[in-house]
């Protein structure tokens, strides 16, 4: 690999490993860069939103009182739109999903899922955020509009997917099931570079990753593997360390380069779980996997689950594969 690859070179340069290459699949992940350098642009600017604001000025779009969340919702939407290589998206911020109902985009091949900003709740204390995409070859006929079902199809069916984590530089780590591979943004440039080429996570980690302000509402197996990584073995390296941002791109992107485990488990206060499978499982269940690493509601593959519902929840454990193996094992150990 040469130095100073920009992720515009690799995309192109990859493009054979598409099976179906037509050009289209790489045009869609450079408007997703563009819209992702285009969210980091604003988020780079949230803590003066307010400041803004309070004095009354509006930026040119007369956007400074909106809700990040949703400007990165319209910034994704509008510039997938603006092209032609989707027929429908379907995000977090959306009840429904998204037509994209004229011509050129009836002929398109691919429809979009994703969570345009992740961790929200995060902005205002400047702590990481990110956005979550997922890409599908629909199964409605081409030069129709897209329906449902392609939508609600397993993530073992997803052609690509990645996310941009805005942390203390940005990072852009997408698969298209060919490994995964990360590109950190230089704002000097204006550029992705190849900064982390085929990434693996360590198969054994020691960094566990759960909100364990909600441990009364654990299932057993939860609260069971939990006490065993507080343990002490030195031959297992444990007690292992916890770390927990609540923002899952950032909590991901530390335990893919360290190797880690992160649940977000089913409880009585969210019966399934709070992680959406289709905007937030999947994907990045597709990179850990992609990565070396594992995916799982506790006792399936997460890959393998067939979606019910647009804003599906699931309870998701997902990392190093042999810490998903042992939190698996207490899983079905214990089984209320
Ligand atoms: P979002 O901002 O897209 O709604 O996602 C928030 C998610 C996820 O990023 C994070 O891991 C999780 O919520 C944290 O939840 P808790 O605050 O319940 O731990
Ligand atoms: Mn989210
Ligand atoms: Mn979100």
């Amino acid at each position: 690999m040469k130095r100073h690859t920009t992720l515009g070179e690799f995309i192109i340069e990859n493009q054979k490993d598409f099976p179906y290459a037509s050009g289209e699949l790489s045009a869609l992940l450079s408007s997703i860069r563009l819209a992702g350098k285009m969210v980091n642009q604003e988020i780079g600017k949230a803590g003066l939103v307010n400041i803004i604001g309070a004095s009354g000025i509006e930026n040119v779009q007369g956007e400074t009182q909106q809700k990040l969340d949703l400007l990165a919702h319209e910034l994704f939407t509008s510039t997938l739109r603006s092209r032609g290589e989707i027929a429908g998206l379907a995000s977090e911020e959306m009840e429904d999903f998204l037509v994209f109902n004229d011509d050129i985009h009836r002929r398109a091949r691919y429809v979009v899922l994703m969570d345009p900003l992740d961790g929200s709740s995060n902005i205002d204390v400047n702590i990481s955020v990110g956005t979550i995409f997922s890409v599908y070859r629909r199964i409605s006929p081409v030069g129709t509009p897209v329906t449902l079902q392609d939508f609600l199809q397993p993530g073992n069916q997803q052609v690509a997917a990645g996310y941009l984590a805005y942390g203390s530089s940005t990072i852009l780590v997408y698969t298209t099931g060919n490994g995964v591979n990360g590109f950190t943004f230089d704002p000097g440039i204006g550029s992705f570079f190849l900064s982390h080429p085929d990434m693996k996570v360590p198969e054994e980690g020691n960094i566990y990753s759960v909100n364990e302000g909600n441990y009364v509402h654990f299932p057993t197996g939860v609260k069971k593997y939990i006490k065993w990584c507080q343990d002490v073995d030195e031959s297992t390296n444990r007690p292992f360390t916890s770390r927990y941002i609540g923002s899952l791109v950032a909590d991901f992107h530390r335990n893919l380069l360290k190797g880690g485990i992160y649940i977000y488990p089913q409880g009585t206060k969210l019966p399934e779980g709070k992680l959406r499978l289709l905007y937030e499982c999947n994907p990045i269940a597709f990179i850990m996997e992609q990565a070396g690493g594992k995916a799982s509601d506790g006792h399936t593959r997460i890959m393998d689950l067939a979606p019910e519902a647009l804003h599906q929840r699931v309870p998701f454990f997902c990392g190093s594969k042999k810490m998903v193996e042992k939190a698996e094992d207490f899983m079905a150990q214990f089984t209320n």
